[in-house]
């Protein structure tokens, strides 16, 4: 009898794995364009020497005991009943499908028939994502700890050889396009910070290595995109191996730093892996994100904020704010918003996280006072949280001294003056729960940004057996506050912030309605956080505020009209001192905020491109209007502006138009189509301002 095969659909790829002839392993047979046949993978057929079958296997989920050499997603702990396990798949699982998608759930008991393993994938027809993700039952008499749960593995089709793309970065520097050539070996990013982190995004996207002696079976332009649906901390690592045919992306919760106890009885479910291909290689992967990200956004506006942080930091007051509003109103601005600063004792970043309710310093009447002067300025209002955050000098420490991480009871260390909540423990989320109902409850507030701003030291909690899984434990406890927020708060939007970029990924996304990807305000250096942002993330999420600042790295100046177009390209927003701008400014700003309400379906609703490099060429972000708004938005960004005056009529050759559809320039009168722009160019008149250009491009006829 054949072996048992599953193939599931995405919109428009085939993801076909089977079971071993011992039921043993779950092997990838393809992942790739639909086939009509797809044989199953054959070990026999190809050579093996000097290693176990299990070792060169392209098997599903990797265990150990099962593979003895090479790396595996799960490290079973049984003490001193040994390691390991060796599973035994029902081969009678079926692929179930509704109108959505597929779904199949493989479930396997080890050799000792105390565990039981679930692999569970879910695909949509409306887009071409893999979720995968492992659910183990402890059924046995005894604990057993896991060292390493990792939620799947991939393999990747590519051949031995992979070039790997990621984004890496740092404060005010996040998602910076790096790559690495793997030629036989790992690789491997994440964070052990308890969240995100700012270092690495869990993304990557891999492409077999062209004319590559080891490049196989699948073309080697084809991209495979990998992420983890999760907000602690994780790690995934690429395997470039000398044996077999594929290059393996392991990825799951944090192996260094997390280890999984399962009490008798306890189930632990891993975070979702996502997994897209497409036979277009790498530069096709953002569309793909994108698409399928879109599934995970509810239907709300994402309005045009003024945020004050920029302009006051910690030297919030009524009168202050209020001034700003006014400004604010007749820019055009939609939602205002008091960042850091407006609760009790905080006027530095030493004191007054956790006593959140408004320093009556600053608001004798409350916050209602601002609230509803902003809203008689015909604006919503909002505020800024850090829940998970605690000063040591807040009534709350004083009241909680022990709800804050401290493991082992080693010194406690600071970072920006400020402990971190154990969001493990159920009374703390209670509280955050009920703080931020308290909060919410206390003015008309219609917008809340989330920040979170340091990485968790000393994590854990001596004498709990799950001390040790505290990383998953607090990500689960902010998941589940934001989860209340969208369940009992749908009237306001939520910003997801950890010192800018720290916490942007696919779990927080279908959580929170808009990101700040980077506390960069200069918007050369933001055009570039930006563009690696795109390569994985969504526009319509991408908050970005039009600021003062000069840059950190890219220095040079640029006109308001280029700070306005780079902000333009996600959600728009403003930061800088709207008090010390002149009037000249701040009606150039009116003007540019009404153009982009006009754009802003395009921007929000249609799909994005980009060609050049932001820092280099003459870069383009395109939008494509979506079917309510035919139109296309070309940006344009001059990385070097004395080149470009050498030109008279700089052209671009901007990518993501519309095929088959003929164009109207409007700033130029020119007639172009998606092939004349790609071969021919468009002309970038710079009328916008001397250093970028917005062209509204609209369908002819
Ligand atoms: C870090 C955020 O990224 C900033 O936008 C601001 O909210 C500060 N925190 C406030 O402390």
């Amino acid at each position: 009898m054949d072996r048992p095969q599953w193939a599931l659909r995405t919109a428009r790829t085939q993801y076909v794995i089977s079971l071993t002839a011992d039921a043993r392993s779950v092997v990838l047979d393809h992942w790739g364009p639909p086939l009509e046949r797809v044989p199953r993978y054959d070990q026999s057929e190809r050579v093996l020497s000097h290693i176990t079958e299990t070792d060169a296997l392209p098997v599903e989920y990797a265990s150990d005991g099962q593979r003895h050499t090479a790396f595996t997603e799960l490290r079973v702990d049984r003490g001193e009943a040994g390691t390991g396990a060796i599973w035994t798949f029902d081969p009678s699982a079926q692929v179930t499908t509704d109108a959505s998608g597929d779904e199949l759930v493989l479930t396997a008991v080890d050799e000792t028939a105390t565990l039981r393993l679930e692999l569970r994938y879910r695909t949509d027809h409306a887009h071409d994502v893999v979720a995968r993700r492992m659910v183990l039952v402890n059924d046995g008499p005894d604990a057993i700890t896991l060292p390493r749960a990792f939620s799947a593995g991939w393999n990747l089709p590519v051949g031995q050889c992979a070039r790997v793309e990621y984004l890496a970065g740092s404060w005010a520097r996040e998602f910076q396009r790096r790559s690495v050539d793997l030629d036989w070996g790992t690789f491997s990013i994440g964070s052990s910070d308890g969240i995100t982190g700012l270092r690495f995004s869990p993304v990557m996207a891999v492409t077999g290595l062209d004319d590559h002696e080891h490049a196989t079976r699948s073309a080697p332009a084809a991209g495979y995109g990998i992420a983890l649906a999760w907000s602690g901390s994780w790690r995934m690592q690429v395997t470039s191996s000398s044996v077999g045919e594929h290059v393996r992306v392991s990825a799951g919760v944090d192996d260094h730093t997390i280890t999984v106890a399962l009490l008798p009885g306890e189930v632990f479910e891993s975070p979702e892996s996502l997994g897209i291909f497409s036979a277009q290689g790498a530069a096709e992967l953002p569309q793909r994100w994108h698409e399928f990200q879109r599934t995970l956004r509810r239907d709300i506006r994402r309005p045009i904020v003024y945020n004050s942080w920029m302009a006051t930091e910690f030297d919030v007051t009524v009168q202050h704010q209020s001034q700003l509003a006014q400004l604010a109103a007749q820019v055009g601005v939609e939602t205002f918003v008091v960042d850091d600063g407006w609760f009790l004792g905080r006027t530095s970043d030493r004191d007054g996280l956790g006593d959140w309710t408004a320093d009556p310093a600053a608001f004798p009447h409350g916050l209602g006072e601002l609230a509803d002067a902003v809203e008689g300025l015909g604006m919503d209002f909002g505020i800024w949280v850090e829940p998970e955050a605690v000063s040591p000098t807040s009534r709350l420490f004083a009241e909680h001294p022990d709800w804050i991480y401290r493991a082992d009871g080693r010194p406690l260390l600071t970072v920006r003056n400020q402990y971190v909540l154990d969001f493990g423990r159920s009374e703390v989320v209670e509280w955050a729960e009920r703080m931020l109902r308290d909060v919410l409850n206390s003015a008309r507030i219609r917008y809340l940004k989330w920040d979170m701003n340091r990485t968790v030291s000393d994590g854990g909690r001596a004498g709990d057996p799950h001390g040790r899984e505290w990383a998953v434990q607090h990500a689960r406890g902010y998941h589940r506050v934001m989860d209340m927020l969208r369940r009992e708060f749908p009237e306001v939007v939520v910003e997801a912030c950890a010192s800018g970029g720290g916490r942007i990924d696919n779990a927080v996304l279908s959580r929170s309605d808009v990101f700040w990807p980077s506390d960069q305000g200069g918007a050369r250096d933001r055009l570039v956080i930006q563009d690696g942002y795109l390569s994985a993330y969504p526009a319509w999420a991408m908050s970005s505020w039009v600021s003062d600042d000069s840059g950190h790295r890219d220095r040079r100046a640029v006109s308001l009209g280029y700070r306005f177009a780079v902000s333009m390209c996600g959600v728009l927003g403003i930061g800088g001192d709207l008090l010390a701008w002149s009037a000249s400014q701040r009606s150039e700003a009116a003007r540019m905020t009404a153009f982009y309400k006009d754009i802003r379906r395009v921007v929000q609703d249609g799909t994005v491109r980009t060609t050049g490099a932001p820092d280099r060429d003459l870069y383009t972000v395109t939008f494509c209007g979506p079917a309510e708004d035919p139109r296309a938005v070309v940006f344009v960004f001059d990385s070097d502006r004395d080149r470009t005056r050498d030109r008279e009529f700089p052209r671009v050759h901007p990518a993501g138009l519309a095929p088959d559809v003929a164009y109207r320039v409007d700033a130029t009168g020119e007639t172009v189509t998606a092939a004349s722009a790609a071969a021919l160019g468009l002309r970038v008149p710079f009328a916008w301002a001397p250093d970028a250009e917005v062209l509204v491009l609209t369908p002819a006829g």
